[in-house]
């Protein structure tokens, strides 16, 4: 009974025809493909521990530093060595720079409604703090910024501050942004809050999920909304997200993604929720190869992106 009722509520979150650009098509569980996201959802809700088991590398498991940090060392070597190549759009990061577009649609489309911004204005997100934790070199916290928000950017790996900091400066649109090498757990120890509070591609990479979580509720203000994307831990990720990726078009270097650190949409929607955060609206983004173009979906088999809400008023916690 529960898990059913589990089932429906991931059902109503995946309607992305709220989405202003999106045609809506049918939920996401009427294919046969979607049925078995359904039984493994089930069996998520009753058997698997919501965070996955670490990932088979003994580097991977033996360098985290403790159990209430986010830090992975081994993931963090793997970014501090390719850090000078975040703006270029050919290289290693070329896939996030081709997906930025859909996923600025996403948050322009759910952070305006939830915030009540036009967004169809230039600066839709004037007078929001926005958080991006594990900015990277600023790809997405860049255009967060000339959309009007207040912008922090956080990463683990100083190189990408580094990096970051020298290409914001770059623009005056840009160079007011805050750059930080800090986690978010230290950001909640120093009481910092945000109206959205943004983690793309990241929770992959954290030493804990759930905990990552609870950092990313702490510092999003009641009312306040947090986003969050990563890749399903399915097969048909393990095949295009690792195997088609990494070793036959060598979009990205062999070893970046580990299939078992990722979670199923189920498993974000959970840890999500015993955070405090309630997912409203759930995304896949598709890739045509024809195109070389990402779109959103109502496919959520591999790559997707969640969006949620605190409970509280926001309006009591603004500074
Ligand atoms: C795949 S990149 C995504 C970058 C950016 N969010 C984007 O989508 O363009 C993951 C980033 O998360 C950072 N990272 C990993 N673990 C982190 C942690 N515990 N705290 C902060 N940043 C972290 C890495 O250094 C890396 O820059």
């Amino acid at each position: 009974m529960a898990s059913k009722l589990l089932h429906n509520r991931l059902r109503s979150l995946c309607r992305v025809s709220q989405l202003s650009n999106i045609r809506y098509s049918n939920s996401i569980f009427s294919t046969s493909q979607n049925h078995a996201q359904c039984r493994f959802y089930s069996e998520a809700s009753q058997q698997t521990p919501l965070n996955p088991p670490p990932p088979p590398s003994p580097n991977n498991t033996s360098n985290t530093t403790s159990s209430t940090s986010s830090l992975n060392e081994f993931e963090l070597a793997k970014f501090s060595s390719i850090a000078e190549t975040w703006w270029d759009a050919e290289g290693p990061f070329k896939p996030l720079h081709l997906m930025n577009p859909t996923r600025l649609a996403f948050i322009r489309s759910t952070l305006c409604r939830h915030f009540r911004k036009d967004p169809n204005c230039t600066r839709p997100f004037a007078g929001l703090k926005f958080i991006d934790v594990g900015c990277g070199g600023g790809i997405l916290s860049e255009p967060l910024a000339r959309m009007g928000a207040t912008v922090t950017g956080v990463d683990a790996v100083d190189k990408n501050i580094k990096i970051a900091r020298l290409h914001a400066d770059l623009d005056p649109q840009t160079s007011s942004i805050e750059y930080r090498c800090t986690t978010a757990e230290s950001l909640v120890e120093e009481q910092r809050q945000f109206d959205a509070v943004i983690a793309l591609e990241v929770i992959e990479h954290v030493a804990d999920p759930a905990e990552f979580c609870k950092s990313l509720s702490a510092l999003t203000i009641p009312g306040g909304a947090t986003v969050i994307s990563t890749i399903n831990r399915s097969m048909r990720a393990y095949a295009t997200a690792i195997v088609a990726a990494e070793y036959i078009l060598h979009w990205l270097p062999r070893g970046t993604h580990q299939w078992s650190s990722f979670l199923t949409p189920e498993e974000l929607v959970l840890i999500l929720q015993q955070a405090s955060i309630t997912v409203q609206e759930l995304a896949g983004f598709v890739y045509n190869p024809l195109t070389g173009r990402w779109s959103l979906s109502d496919d959520i088999s591999v790559n997707f992106i969640a969006f949620g809400t605190k409970p509280g008023n926001r309006d009591e916690t603004l500074d």
